[in-house]
């Protein structure tokens, strides 16, 4: 799917080293030598269908490829199926039918340290933040690092930029209970993309947010996709998903219907 790059954002972002050596490197690719790489699909699923086992039919013959630099709002109703996609996508639930591949791992029967080395691969913000309350914000950035085997120092190196990155470099030591809504999804937000990870999905990131904060966190997930990073944003807000021009899929019932490319 080509993506439909919105307008530039007029207040700019600030971008930890690593991800702009990860710009520098998305720049590179974007050369006709290295055009065939930008085509390779990043996200690629073929008339996947997933049933819970209580008989929940959560998602039906769903086909959808993305590739490396897209960004794509999926929308619909409640039970739709939206978070279910994204599970799939994670190895978090495994479906039943169709095939699935993320990053060029094939998720069907992935286990153990293939899945790990794909979740390294994939950054996830959640609608409810899923901070560690008793962790101050560097350490629940840290963590994600710290879990990947990153030493002290290399920790050190990359928790000030990418706290920057998000506006909250002043709030470092604070614990997430001291912190706004907006502030905790930023934390997320920053925990999601310390790894530089180059798939984001993120599940209703604004549902809990108001018009300042969503569109604040939007404009972080856009930064984030113009260096390259492949970006799945999920979400209810219209208001949001009619204001940029990115393309857009819906579910409704489990059935993927193209809404805007
Ligand atoms: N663990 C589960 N076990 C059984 N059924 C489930 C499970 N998780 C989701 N479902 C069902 O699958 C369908 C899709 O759910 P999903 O959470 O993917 O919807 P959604 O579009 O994300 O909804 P919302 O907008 O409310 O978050 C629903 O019918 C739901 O009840
Ligand atoms: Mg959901």
């Amino acid at each position: 799917m080509a993506p439909v790059k919105s307008p530039p954002d007029r207040r700019s972002v600030h971008l930890p080293s690593g991800i702009r050596a990860q710009q520098r490197a998305a720049k590179a690719t974007s050369k006709p030598a290295t055009k065939s790489a930008s085509t390779t699909p990043s996200v690629s699923l073929r008339q996947v269908g997933k049933t819970y086992p209580d008989g929940s039919q959560a998602l039906i013959d769903v086909s959808l490829e993305l590739r490396k630099g897209d960004f794509l709002f999926i929308t619909g109703p409640s039970g739709a199926g939206k978070s279910t996609l994204l599970k799939l996508l994670y190895g978090q639930e495994k479906f039943d039918s169709g095939s699935l591949t993320v990053g060029g791992f094939n998720l069907a029967n992935l286990r153990g340290n293939q899945l790990a080395l794909l979740r390294r691969r994939i950054g996830i913000i959640f609608q409810d933040y899923k901070l560690i309350p008793r962790r101050t914000v560097a350490e629940n950035v840290a963590f994600v690092l710290w879990a990947q085997g990153y030493n002290r120092k290399e920790i050190s190196r990359r928790l000030p930029p990418t706290l920057k990155m998000v506006g909250l470099q002043h709030k470092a030591d604070c614990f997430p209970s001291q912190l706004s809504g907006g502030e905790q999804q930023r934390v997320s937000i920053a925990r999601a993309v310390v790894g530089m990870p180059p798939l984001l999905l993120a599940d209703e990131p604004t549902g809990n947010l108001d018009a300042d904060n969503s569109r604040q966190v939007i404009r972080i997930l856009k930064k984030l996709n113009s260096i390259g990073i492949t970006v799945i944003v999920t979400t209810h807000d219209e208001h949001l998903v009619r204001t940029s021009n990115f393309p857009v899929v819906q579910l409704r019932d489990g059935r993927l219907y193209q809404v805007r490319s």
